[in-house]
């Protein structure tokens, strides 16, 4: 945080030095380079230095920077007569970036002119309780799902059961779309494609949300709600991890035990999210009845009063079998979205609800049209 305090009093030495004298005035030259030799090295660290303003604080990476003293608050009321309430520095920043940020800084327009390693946003949208002040960079949209699928594999990677999961990030990930989606962003270009094996956990639970979400959005369901599917759906398959790695990728003929052992993924996810108190408690309810069917068969056998799968469960389902089907023999070519819908119907009998199948294939085929 230190580092971070100091990247801002030179960043905001160096704009206040723009009012005083001529933009091409030497201090700021000086200034600018020390500043960014200070941020180069946070960016050693981390992949980019976050600054949002919340209510009237600073938070940087997540955490509220006390103490920011005047150019700190400088810097917040800049930044608020821009219109602007976030900005990232991300790693790879070059002086002149910087020193075109000083510049904008220092002036009073509306928001910051753009550049490839600085983003920042003036949208607020509310979900559920969380508020993210952010506008996505939308012109390059491939960038945006392959960064979003390295944040699935960043919060992946740190589930294990001795670990806090980071909920943070699932939410973060979860509001980006929904952000997307607002923004009228077609779903078809927010699918993944197949990518190597290696990433094919990361792809599907990240295509299985966008899916999920983009159903549920299509059936007018609120926006809290839209937010705990989402999270729910990233988290539909976690319980994999609890299975043997050697089982899960053997390329040869199962066994009945290894599949005995892969069908209890839905037990294992469930039990792990369970236990988690801050998650919404769909996860561990989709984690466990996302292979079940809508006909009463599929896994594992539960006996759960008569009652039938939860209907965010059923979603995840819908999406879960279109990403498998879309994905399915590494060696093909890819399907078209057109010929999975088809395959969809024909192997689709008894396996979901006739209301939330027939809504999926509609919303595609507008999708498609669109
Ligand atoms: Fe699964
Ligand atoms: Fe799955």
């Amino acid at each position: 945080m230190e580092k971070a305090r100091r990247f801002l009093s030179l960043s905001m030495s160096a704009v206040s030095n723009c009012s005083l004298y001529s933009q091409e005035h030497s201090a700021i030259d000086d200034l600018a380079g020390e500043a960014l030799v200070v941020l180069h090295e946070i960016l050693e660290e981390t992949e980019s230095l976050e600054m949002m303003i919340v209510e009237n604080d600073l938070v940087v990476n997540r955490v509220p920077l006390r103490e920011i003293g005047l150019q700190g608050n400088n810097f917040i009321k800049r930044l608020k007569r821009k219109g602007i309430s976030r900005v990232d520095f991300l790693k790879g920043i070059t002086i002149s970036e910087l020193r075109l940020f000083i510049s904008n800084m220092a002036t009073a327009e509306e928001g910051l002119k753009p550049s490839p390693h600085i983003r920042s946003g003036i949208v607020d949208v509310r979900i559920g309780g969380l508020k993210l002040d952010f506008d996505l960079n939308m012109d390059d949209l491939a960038g945006f799902t392959s960064g979003q699928t390295d944040m699935v594999k960043e919060v992946y990677t740190g589930i294990s059961p001795f670990k806090r999961l980071n909920i943070a990030g699932l939410e973060e990930i979860v509001v980006n779309f929904i952000i997307t989606f607002r923004k009228e962003v077609g779903i078809l270009k927010l699918i993944s494609p197949v990518k190597s094996y290696s990433e094919y956990t990361y792809t599907h639970a990240m295509n299985v949300a966008v899916l999920s979400m983009f159903q549920a959005q299509s059936l007018n369901i609120r926006d809290d709600l839209l937010r705990d599917i989402g999270i729910a759906a990233l988290l539909h398959d976690v319980g994999k991890l609890f299975v043997a790695k050697e089982t899960l990728e053997k390329k040869a003929a199962l066994t009945g035990e290894e599949w005995k052992e892969i069908k209890l993924h839905p037990v294992y996810g469930a039990r792990y999210l369970g236990k988690i108190d801050e998650l919404t408690r769909l996860a561990p309810i989709v984690a466990i009845e996302h292979h079940m069917r809508y006909d009463g068969h599929g896994y594992p056998k539960m006996n759960i009063n008569g009652k039938k799968q939860h209907c965010c469960s059923q979603i995840v389902a819908i999406s879960d079998f279109f990403d498998a089907l879309r994905s399915r023999r590494p060696y093909r070519r890819a399907l078209e979205i057109k010929e999975v819908l088809t395959l969809m119907k024909t192997e689709a009998e008894g396996l979901f609800s006739p209301f939330l199948f027939n809504n999926f294939i509609r919303a595609m085929h507008k999708a498609m049209s669109e």
